[in-house]
């Protein structure tokens, strides 16, 4: 069985896409960010607040290899921080980088204040800049979103499960 690891920057829409594509095809499916919260019973704000970044991370690659069962995961935009989360992921399976721009996301973060990381301030930018980075840099599959209905991308992410013979593989 091989995963689907979906990565990109807070608000490129990992977890509306995880959850069409699923739906789609049928199988199951993670949000590592709600998973982290059902496990620690508690909200993410709440954790970086009371227990810190790195206790988060901690918490976020143990949860990612919690879910080595399910089939197609939305991670969080962080993940790839930790060079052992990137190792994981790429011996369980592929990454599919949903790409969106600096302008969309800060259009659709406007008013929300449920990510720690996300700050009224230039430091939003540099921090996507350093992710981007990142993200390129260890992508199998890129998917340009930004002009892209929800539709569109599920379609390209059914596509790639499709070539890669997910559907009948076992390994
Ligand atoms: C984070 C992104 C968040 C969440 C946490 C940290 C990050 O997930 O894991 O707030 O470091 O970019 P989303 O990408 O789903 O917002």
């Amino acid at each position: 069985m091989k995963q689907l690891y979906l990565i990109g920057f807070m608000g490129s829409g990992k977890s509306t896409v995880g959850q069409y594509t699923s739906e789609k095809l049928n199988v199951e499916y993670v949000d590592l960010d709600m998973e982290i919260e059902r496990i620690q019973r508690k909200k993410i704000v709440d954790i970086f607040r009371e227990e810190g970044e790195e206790t988060f991370r901690t918490y976020e690659t143990e949860t990612l290899k919690a879910v080595w069962d399910k089939v197609l995961v939305a991670t969080g935009g962080g993940v790839v921080e930790r060079e052992e989360n990137i190792r994981y992921m790429k011996e369980k399976g592929k990454l599919i980088y949903l790409k969106t721009s600096f302008t969309v996301i800060q259009k659709r973060l406007r008013r929300d204040h449920s990510r720690p990381l996300w700050k009224d301030t230039n430091q939003n930018e540099a921090l996507f800049n350093k992710r981007t980075t990142l993200y390129e840099q260890v992508a199998d599959y890129v998917i340009i979103c930004d002009d892209k209905s929800l539709d569109e991308i599920v379609e390209e992410i059914v596509n790639i499960y499709t070539y890669n013979g997910f559907l009948s593989c076992e390994e």
